[in-house]
């Protein structure tokens, strides 16, 4: 059975999704139980089986061995009593080292809607900037990330940095992550929240901390309304400036633009960010995400799709 666990381990303790791939603090205490549990577990199983194959085929005759009175006493009731007890302690010590507790580092929101995800950061300055799933974090930094929801029940789950937290509409729900390691990864909700549940997810990136200051710098109030094709601002403004803006220091009924260019994915996660990505996703997004809150576009010409498209890769 072990054997038949190995190639099932090898595809999951690698890649930007993998919890058993730690690049963060909390996320390395959760590993750390995982494997405490997967291989007391087996263990435990073993000697059980080795117990259960005596009783079949072992020796029974003549007297000496413990009474059946202590067998129960111990196995039944204070070995297992013992080890809940370990795992209650190791537990709870765990799960206290993720809260925000102690210090006071900085602070990100996140907003989960059907179906993307808003971040709210704090500017250089002193004012907050939008992105749209993406998420930026300094490496070796404690961050506090509060999680709300703009309509039903998401969960926000960064799994190389952390556990899940839900984005509950009304409430407001706290994790703190310390990211160990420079890299990108991958975010994804975590919690069924309707039909492209599974295509909302989020891009992380964890910067060495003078990169993540240049990143602050440039987000702060980046405003490319004015960037672009003039034919492509109109156009913007006619079919997408009532939900989407492309300045970051206001936010929006639909994905904030204005970092659009940089953004390695589109669509939550949907689609690798490519030119010829872009222009499907414009034209032709009901296709690729049904269902998704943006009116569909499939009558807009040819000529408008492109003018959009040069708009938003425009810096
Ligand atoms: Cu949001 Cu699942």
């Amino acid at each position: 059975m072990v054997a038949g666990l190995i190639p099932f381990l090898a595809g999951c303790t690698d890649g930007p999704l993998s919890a058993l791939a730690p690049a963060g603090e909390a996320a390395s205490e959760i590993a750390w139980i995982t494997w405490v549990m997967m291989i007391g577990t087996l263990v435990l199983m073993a000697i059980m089986s080795a117990l259960g194959l005596y009783a079949v085929y072992g020796r029974t005759r003549g007297r000496g061995g413990p009474s059946s009175r202590a067998i129960i006493g111990w196995g039944g009731v204070m070995i297992p009593a013992l080890v809940l007890v370990l795992l209650l302690v190791y537990g709870v010590r765990t799960g206290d080292s993720m809260l925000p507790v102690g210090e006071e580092p900085m602070e990100i929101r996140v907003t989960g809607h059907q179906w993307w995800w808003q971040f709210e950061y704090p500017g250089a300055d002193g004012e907050t900037f939008y992105t749209a799933n993406e998420l930026h974090l300094p490496v070796g930094r404690p961050v506090d990330i509060r999680v709300e929801s703009a309509d039903v029940i998401h969960s926000f789950w960064v799994p190389v940095l952390g556990g899940k937290v839900d984005a509950i509409p009304g409430r407001s729900n706290q994790i703190r992550l310390r990211p160990d390691r420079v890299g990108p990864y991958r975010g994804q909700c975590a919690e069924f929240c309707g039909t492209q549940h599974a295509h909302m997810g989020f891009h992380v990136e964890v910067h060495e901390e003078p990169d993540f200051e240049d990143f602050v710098e440039h987000m702060t109030g980046l405003d490319r309304t004015e960037a672009g094709p003039e034919s492509g601002r109109q156009a913007f403004e006619t079919h997408c400036a009532t939900c989407h803006s492309r300045t970051t220091y206001v936010d929006g009924t639909g994905p904030n633009l204005a970092s659009l260019a940089e953004r390695p994915y589109l669509g939550a996660g949907t689609l690798q960010h490519t030119e010829q990505a872009l222009r499907l996703w414009i034209g032709r997004h009901q296709q690729i995400k049904p269902g998704n809150h943006m009116p569909d576009h499939g009558d807009l010409d040819e000529e408008t799709v492109e003018a959009l498209a040069r708009y938003l890769e425009a810096r």
